[in-house]
């Protein structure tokens, strides 16, 4: 049998040029959808998924990540001299076990294949899970937690798989397939941002992984892929006529690209509209602003 995934890597180390200027000074990672920075969804949805140790290959700039983790005694005591306990119960999900959480560096920004070898040492002989912080997932059952049954039946590595349209297929890891059951897709070829009217499919992979330690093991050759940059999808590819093979899970949720404006923007609207305490009155301006903008089409 094999090994449960305790472990996630949280590639968070990239420069988040579309976000210019806000990501000079602030990591992409800690902008907010509504009152919460996109690392909590993250963290939020690998603990559901039973994650229990948390690695961040991050780079300068980046310590607003490591503050927003840690304990914060002046905060608290201010709130509690207040009584406003309730705000204390919020700032519950920021707090980590001692020793649950780690980070490493990565010094070059040299592609993401080279963030998550970054954290070989830290994860060692096992199995993990890689989690792109801005691909954020609104899901019943998180993205994460589906990935990890899925991966407890096939022992393969495992990417999270959607269908984009033609024009934006050039931008993703692509999946060319050998069976396809309607959600589990066994995988023959990976390409990384293939070239227009070259992609194998639609099916593009996004950012949550459950990787075996050969992906790892193969990351050691460092080998430069699409754009210069050391590809994580040329190591998993590297893997399908491996013992564990590739697989694509067709998960249940909606995904946001929220390493983008516009994705940023419709992530900010679902999750403000999902939220009972606003979903009246940011409900009625987005209906007036709907009904103004048809009117005067
Ligand atoms: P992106 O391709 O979104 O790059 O990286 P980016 O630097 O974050 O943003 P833009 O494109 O300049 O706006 C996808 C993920 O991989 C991480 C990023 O932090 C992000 O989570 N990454 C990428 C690294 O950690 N290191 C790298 O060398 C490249």
């Amino acid at each position: 049998m094999q090994r449960k995934v305790t472990k996630a890597v949280f590639p968070v180390a990239g420069l988040g040029t579309r976000f210019l200027p806000a990501t000079k000074s602030i990591p992409k990672e800690i902008m907010t959808l509504v009152d919460r920075p996109l690392i909590q969804y993250a963290i939020d949805e690998a603990r559901a998924a039973g994650i229990t140790e948390f690695i961040f290959v991050t780079s300068r700039g980046k310590s607003a990540l490591e503050d927003y983790f840690d304990y914060a005694p002046e905060l608290e005591a201010a709130l509690e001299a207040k009584g406003k306990t309730d705000l204390l119960g919020v700032l519950d999900s920021t707090n980590m076990d001692s020793g649950a959480i780690a980070y490493i560096r990565q010094h070059k920004a040299l592609g993401l294949g080279h963030a998550v070898w970054c954290a070989r040492r830290l994860v060692g002989d096992e199995p993990f899970a890689v989690i792109l912080p801005d691909d954020v997932i609104a899901a019943e059952k998180p993205c994460l937690a589906q990935m990890v049954e899925a991966y407890e039946k096939t022992g393969g590595n495992m990417v999270a798989a959607m269908e984009v349209p033609d024009e934006k297929v050039s931008a993703y890891g692509v999946l060319d397939t050998s069976e396809d059951d309607g959600t589990l897709v066994k995988v023959k070829g990976m390409v990384e941002k293939p070239k227009a009217g070259t992609a194998p499919s639609n099916l593009a992979v996004i950012g949550r992984y459950i990787l075996t330690p050969n992906v790892m093991n193969r990351l050691n050759d460092k080998k430069s892929g699409a754009g210069g940059e050391i590809q994580l999808t040329d190591a998993i590819a590297a893997e399908i006529d491996g013992p564990d093979g590739v697989y694509g899970l067709r998960f249940n949720g909606q995904r946001f690209d929220c390493g983008s404006k516009a994705g940023f923007l419709q992530a900010t609207v679902a999750f403000g509209l999902s939220r009972p305490d606003l979903k009246e009155e940011f409900g009625e301006y987005i209906d007036d602003l709907t009904s103004s903008r048809a009117a005067s089409q």
